[in-house]
């Protein structure tokens, strides 16, 4: 049973909140434009982690039949639960996107986010391109962790981060390894023969509470921002094994700042305090 990732990098909890902040109601429509979706579709995501992207397909695409591995069991156990709350019929297995379990040309479209980048090419793409009806699309996206472009909520935000700095925090073998630019995935696909090769790039903001109309989806972002610094709080706590005083102290100042978020909310002081994400999108067709 494999279970480095959600052990030693992202407990799938973590990858699960953070995910539901990132790809929300708001930008829906641009996520599936990505994937190339459309009804009566065969897809494949790989490397799908909790199975939100997964799940939602399904859900606004019920015709789809939607597949998603992933080489964790615990992402997989936790993606076939939330399937079965939502009363979905996506296929979810245990699987390594080296060695996938399907037919040669069985699926319209296979896609991933945030894989490619921690193992080598050849073996991320072979098994995708097998799998992969001809003239069927392959999607790799990915997050530019580099130029992010936020403003935080400043408030105890300096006591947090003094905190996270004093961490030990232990190496990831493999994790990160094998980001390459955009232009040398691309060369790299049109090598293995991919036509249509495409690049996108879409600056998402996700978080932006007071730019919000409606007061209640301004408070579930607050809230859903809370409970991802939270998740990571107590993943990293735990894997750095910091102390429990020190584990406390955080997860108050977190409490307080969220406190203090609300209560700004609520008080009507806007302060435009936004999170964003720069996403690329390289599509392909086989
Ligand atoms: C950064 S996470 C992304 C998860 C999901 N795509 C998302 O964005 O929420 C990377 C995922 O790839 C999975 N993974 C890593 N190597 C893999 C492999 N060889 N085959 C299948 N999944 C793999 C990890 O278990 C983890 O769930």
């Amino acid at each position: 049973m494999n279970t480095f990732w959600s052990k030693s990098v992202q407990s799938t909890e973590l990858l699960d909140t953070s995910r539901k902040e990132k790809f929300n109601e708001n930008n829906r429509k641009l996520w599936f434009n990505l994937l190339h979706i459309r009804n009566n579709l065969k897809i494949l995501e790989v490397g799908c982690g909790s199975g939100h992207f997964t799940n939602m397909i399904k859900a606004y695409y019920p015709t789809c039949q939607v597949y998603g591995v992933d080489l964790d069991s615990n992402h997989i156990k936790f993606a076939k639960n939330e399937s079965k709350k939502l009363n979905l019929d996506v296929h979810y297995q245990v699987a390594d996107v080296k060695d996938l379990p399907f037919e040669d040309n069985s699926f319209d479209i296979v896609f991933s986010h945030t894989l490619v980048e921690h193992l080598p090419f050849d073996d991320f793409i072979k098994e995708q391109k097998r799998v992969l009806k001809t003239g069927g699309k392959l999607v790799i996206m990915r997050i530019d962790m580099i130029k992010k472009n936020d403003k935080p909520f400043l408030y105890l935000e300096d006591e947090i981060n003094e905190i996270y700095n004093g961490f030990t925090y232990p190496k990831r073998p493999n994790v990160g390894e094998y980001l390459e630019d955009s232009d040398t995935t691309m060369q790299k696909l049109n090598q293995y023969n991919f036509k249509n090769i495409k690049l996108n790039y879409d600056r998402i903001i996700y978080y932006m509470p007071d730019a919000e109309s409606n007061k209640k989806v301004a408070i579930d972002q607050i809230e859903r921002n809370y409970q991802t610094k939270l998740s990571y709080a107590i993943f990293e706590t735990d894997r750095c094994k910091v102390d429990a005083e020190t584990k406390n102290k955080l997860l108050n100042l977190l409490k307080c700042q969220y406190e203090e978020r609300l209560k700004l909310l609520n008080s009507n002081k806007k302060i435009f305090d936004f999170q964003s994400s720069l996403l690329i999108t390289i599509s392909a067709s086989k």
